[in-house]
């Protein structure tokens, strides 16, 4: 028999994990939207796939799994549900549509775009293959289906150089295109041999640090370990103690338990990871991703009242989009997803 807990005591229990990160009066303004969306995704059998950038109250009390981009297209491959509600952005329900053509997917605000994948289109693509012939496309996740749909493999943050050196080998050559993200692609080119023409896309939340910022963040807190998404400048990164995706990110914290530190990315990081470990000091300038920050409780609740927005992807473009993500599954790298407790 099944153990459901009362509304109350499920609430209590959630509460219980975030009260370092919320104050008991935000509570009760989440309590409610939190107990309504457990029952809905019991009525619904779906799952919430939520960003590591959610908000405190979606990633540890509504959601299922939570991870990176590269743990999220992971289980939405093989997750067993009939809806997923996508709490990320765009291009991450696009990816899980892609990846479960049969099941229902559902964003809770289409609004929710990135920089990233606004910055090339499917023409651009053909544009560079056409003046790059033979040479592979990497294309970073964070794309529209359109662009993904033009290229030889996707890869995330958390694989990237695998994935460039394993498409470099396979081809035979030593050169491939790596887009969108300029400063991924100077990033993972310090990493490996192969070279990399790179496009001209950033995204808009890691572009704004810089390696003054990093100096301050150091002078003003002695001995803080400096963590940064691959997806900022290049000279951050090379002043950064480790980089990688924010999956990395919070599995350095896990193992080397730095008494303090600052992690050079999205303002949500530090309060999801900081209720895992409450013994290491988090410094927290960062900067806020306005396309993730669409997504919130109420628009989570609506979604699985209304079954709306649901994500569609015309199958011609899903079944070429879908060999380029499977490609990147194939290669290994990154990490399982992470299942939270209900
Ligand atoms: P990750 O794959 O590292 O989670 O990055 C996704 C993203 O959008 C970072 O800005
Ligand atoms: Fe896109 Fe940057 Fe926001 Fe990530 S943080 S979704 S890359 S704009």
């Amino acid at each position: 028999m099944e153990f459901v807990q009362s509304p109350r005591a499920e609430a209590d229990s959630a509460y219980a994990k975030v009260s370092r990160v919320i104050p008991e009066i935000e509570w009760a303004v989440h309590a409610p939207h939190v107990n309504a969306i457990n029952q809905l995704k019991r009525r619904r059998n779906a799952v919430v796939l939520a960003h590591n950038y959610m908000t405190p109250e979606i990633f540890h009390c509504v959601a299922d799994f939570v991870g990176d981009s590269l743990q999220l297209a992971r289980e939405a491959a093989k997750v067993d549900a009939e809806v997923i509600v996508q709490a990320g952005v765009h291009f991450m329900a696009e990816t899980s549509k892609i990846l479960s053509p049969d099941k229902t997917v559902l964003i809770p605000d289409s609004r929710a775009g990135c920089s990233l994948a606004a910055s090339i289109s499917a023409a651009d693509v053909r544009l560079l293959k056409e003046k790059f012939p033979g040479i592979p496309v990497v294309t970073y996740v964070n794309t529209s289906a359109a662009v993904k749909a033009e290229s030889d493999v996707c890869c995330t943050s958390s694989n990237a150089v695998a994935v460039v050196e394993d498409i470099a080998r396979e081809r035979g050559v030593d050169t491939v295109v790596m887009i969108p993200d300029e400063y991924l692609a100077q990033n993972v080119s310090r990493q490996t041999a192969v070279k990399i023409v790179s496009w001209k896309g950033r995204c808009e939340v890691h572009e704004r640090f810089s390696s003054a910022d990093i100096q301050a963040y150091r002078s003003a807190n002695p001995g803080v370990v400096v963590l940064a998404h691959p997806e900022c400048p290049p000279e951050v990164v090379a002043q950064a103690d480790f980089a990688g995706s924010t999956s990395a990110m919070i599995r350095y914290v896990g193992t080397h338990r730095p008494a303090r530190v600052v992690m050079v990315t999205e303002c949500s990081m530090s309060d999801n990871v900081a209720v895992e470990f409450p013994d290491v000091e988090f410094v927290r300038p960062c900067n806020l991703c306005p396309h993730m920050k669409r997504i919130t409780l109420p628009g989570i609740l609506q979604a699985l009242e209304t079954m709306t927005v649901e994500v569609f992807v015309d199958p011609l473009t899903a079944a070429r989009a879908r060999a380029a993500v499977e490609r990147m599954l194939a290669v290994s790298g990154g990490s399982a997803p992470v299942r939270l407790a209900a």
